[in-house]
């Protein structure tokens, strides 16, 4: 029997990652992994909310797997698997949507955003919080690590849970999320939450012009060179805490003490996300030539999942007595 806790994560395939997606979220599930029993799955259903393309679906979806063996999850660890290729996420979310109410529903931080903004908010968007309580209810995990964004989500699992255990007698595990508070809102070069939402991200996987032009963008104050600047203000120092760690006591005494500008706090950062990220690019261009990888990664994680999954759901049915 495993006696190592469990953690589980997704992340939706809706355009290459960035440096706050993956410190914020990918970076804990390589290092969690050592610890747990992990599963880490590509929420596919839920980008089909805002990615209505085949094509665009399927080359996001090898990009994120890709994405994730680059960064050196290991398939033989970690059960990494698709959402959609499990039908029981969607029914558990359909079991749920029958005691959740619409005013319930409307709380969620982002169903307000989305009305603030006027949008017309599909009905997958409004259920987006159940989808992801089934995701997470099924595998019973002691973990969920997510970005900060994420938390009232897993609250809402917490909440499902406790609603469904109450109706049908103790079936879900509550779930806690699992947010390290330095790693909890990655700035991006606006100094807004990096997202891909805002146009503000440094690529993980870019070119090194890429990556060097975005950290060159990262907007600050109009403090000269020779001025004493507050590391705590500048977005720039933000990331130096993740990338310069070796350096980050000097930058942090020249910051203080007026003794580096803007440019090259950028330029040093640049060069330091590079060398970061080098040896994890020219992996994944490895990984992308290996024939028949990504079917046989996915096609292993979802028998692994299965298992949980479908006995799972056999439970949950037996509870509500349609078997
Ligand atoms: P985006 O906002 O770019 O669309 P997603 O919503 O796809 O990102 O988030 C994927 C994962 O990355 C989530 O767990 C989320 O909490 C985390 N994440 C995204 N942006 C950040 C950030 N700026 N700082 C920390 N974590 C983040
Ligand atoms: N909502 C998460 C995000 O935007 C993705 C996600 C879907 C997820 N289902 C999940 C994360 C279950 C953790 C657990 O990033």
């Amino acid at each position: 029997m495993n006696t190592k806790k469990r953690l589980l994560s997704g992340v939706k395939p809706t355009g290459r990652p960035h440096v706050g997606n993956y410190l914020g979220a990918m970076r804990q599930f390589v290092d969690l992994a050592k610890s747990h029993e992990s599963f880490v799955f590509i929420a596919d259903y839920h980008a089909l909310n805002t990615i209505h393309d085949a094509s665009q679906m399927r080359q996001n979806t090898i990009d994120l797997i890709l994405d994730y063996l680059a960064i050196g999850l290991d398939p033989k660890e970690v059960v990494l698997f698709k959402q959609s290729d499990l039908a029981e996420h969607t029914e558990l979310c359909w079991i749920f949507n029958t005691f959740t109410t619409m005013p319930y529903l409307m709380r969620a931080h982002a169903y307000k955003d989305a009305q603030a903004k006027n949008k017309e908010i599909n009905v997958g968007t409004f259920d987006y919080p159940m989808l992801m309580s089934a995701d997470i209810l099924l595998y019973e995990p002691d973990i969920v690590p997510v970005g900060a964004d994420q938390k009232q989500h897993v609250e809402y699992a917490r909440d499902t849970a406790e609603k469904f255990n109450t109706l049908f007698g103790d079936t879900f595990k509550l779930p806690e999320p699992h947010i390290p508070k330095e790693i909890a809102i990655i700035p991006g070069v606006d100094g807004q939450k990096m997202s891909k939402s805002y146009n503000n991200t440094i690529p993980l996987f870019a070119d090194d012009d890429v990556i060097r032009k975005a950290t060159m963008s990262i907007v600050t104050d109009s403090l000269g060179v020779e001025d004493p600047k507050d590391p705590e203000k500048c977005n720039i120092f933000a990331l130096h805490k993740h990338f310069s760690k070796d350096t980050l006591s000097e930058i942090e005494k020249r910051y203080r003490e007026g003794n580096i500008g803007y440019k090259e706090s950028k330029e040093r950062l640049a060069d330091n996300i590079v060398k970061f990220v080098t040896p994890m690019r020219e992996l994944r261009s490895e990984l992308s030539k290996e024939k028949g990888l990504i079917e046989k990664v996915l096609g292993e994680g979802r028998e692994k999942a299965h298992t949980v999954a479908s006995a799972k759901m056999q439970e949950v049915k037996k509870k509500i007595g349609v078997i």
